[in-house]
C-alpha cells in the first residue's frame, strides 16, 4: 500500500508549479547526468523503421526532443503530457532557433488513457514519468496497447545502487539535500522534492521492475543501471 499521494490532481498541479524551473533543478540536482541518460536511452532503442515514436509522461520534452534529433525527420515523435505547462515548455524548445524541422509533437494527454489506436508506435518510452502515474500497471498497459507488436517499451527510471556504502549515500542524498535545495530553487510548497525521495522509495526498481514489465506481457525484458544503479533504463519487447 502505497504512502505517496499520487492523485491526478496532486501530481497535475504538483508539476506545474515546478514547470518553470523544472530543467533547471533536474539538472543541478542530477549533476547534469539526466542528460547522459537520456542520451543513452536514445541510442539503446536501435530504432530502424520509419512508424512513430511516442514518449509518455514526456514534461518538458527532452527525451522526445533528443530521440527527434538523433532520427531527425525519419519519423513523427510525438510527446505526451497531462500537465500544460509542462508541455507549454517542451513546446517552446521545439521551436527554439536553430532546432530546425524536428518533426516532433507534443499533445495534452493521459498515459493511463492514451489517445492513440492499438499497435501505432515502433517504440514507447517513458523517463522519470511512470513512478508519478497514479495506477502503473495501467500506464504500462497502455503503453504496451500502442505499442507495435515487435517494438520496444523503454522506462529509464530511478533505481536504488545496490553497492554497499554508496546506497547509504544516496539515501542520504536524496532524503536530506535534494529536498532542501529543490524547495529553495522552485518555491513549491506542495513539497513536490519531498515526493520526490519518497515515490522513489516506494518504486520498483531492478527485478521487481522487470517483473512488473513482464507481468503485463512484455518479453525479453533487460535492464540496464546507469550510474551505479542511481537510474535504470528498463527494455522490453511487445
Ligand atoms: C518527473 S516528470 C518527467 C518528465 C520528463 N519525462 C523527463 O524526463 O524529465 C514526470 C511527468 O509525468 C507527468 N505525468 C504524471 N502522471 C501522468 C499521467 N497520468 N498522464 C500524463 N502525464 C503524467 C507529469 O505531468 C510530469 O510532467
Amino acid at each position: 500500500m502505497s504512502t505517496v499521494d499520487k492523485s491526478r490532481d496532486r501530481v497535475k498541479k504538483m508539476f506545474a508549479e515546478i514547470a518553470p524551473r523544472y530543467d533547471l533543478l533536474n539538472h543541478v540536482l542530477s549533476l547534469n547526468i539526466d542528460t547522459l541518460w537520456r542520451s543513452r536511452t536514445v541510442r539503446a532503442l536501435e530504432l530502424n523503421q520509419t512508424d512513430p515514436v511516442l514518449d509518455v509522461c514526456t514534461g518538458t520534452g527532452d527525451l522526445a526532443l533528443a530521440i527527434a534529433r538523433k532520427h531527425r525527420g525519419v519519423f513523427p515523435v510525438i510527446g505526451s503530457d497531462f500537465c500544460l505547462p509542462m508541455l507549454q515548455r517542451a513546446r517552446s524548445k521545439q521551436t527554439a532557433p536553430g532546432s530546425g524541422d524536428l518533426n516532433v509533437s507534443f499533445i495534452e494527454a493521459d498515459t493511463e488513457q492514451l489517445p492513440f489506436p492499438d499497435n501505432k508506435f515502433q517504440a514507447v518510452t517513458v523517463a522519470f514519468g511512470i513512478r508519478n502515474v497514479s495506477e502503473t500497471n495501467r500506464g504500462l498497459s497502455e503503453m504496451l496497447r500502442v505499442c507495435k507488436p515487435g517494438g520496444v517499451v523503454a522506462i529509464l527510471e530511478f533505481s536504488r545502487p545496490t553497492f554497499p556504502g554508496l546506497s547509504q549515500l544516496y539515501d542520504a542524498y536524496f532524503r536530506w539535500v535534494l529536498p532542501k535545495i529543490g524547495q529553495s530553487l522552485s518555491k513549491n510548497d506542495q513539497s513536490a522534492y519531498n515526493y520526490l525521495p519518497a515515490s522513489v522509495r516506494e518504486f520498483p526498481s531492478g527485478r521487481a521492475m522487470m517483473d512488473l514489465m513482464e507481468s503485463i506481457g512484455l518479453r525479453d525484458v533487460r535492464q540496464t543501471p546507469m550510474t551505479f544503479g542511481v537510474a535504470t533504463l528498463y527494455l522490453g519487447t511487445k
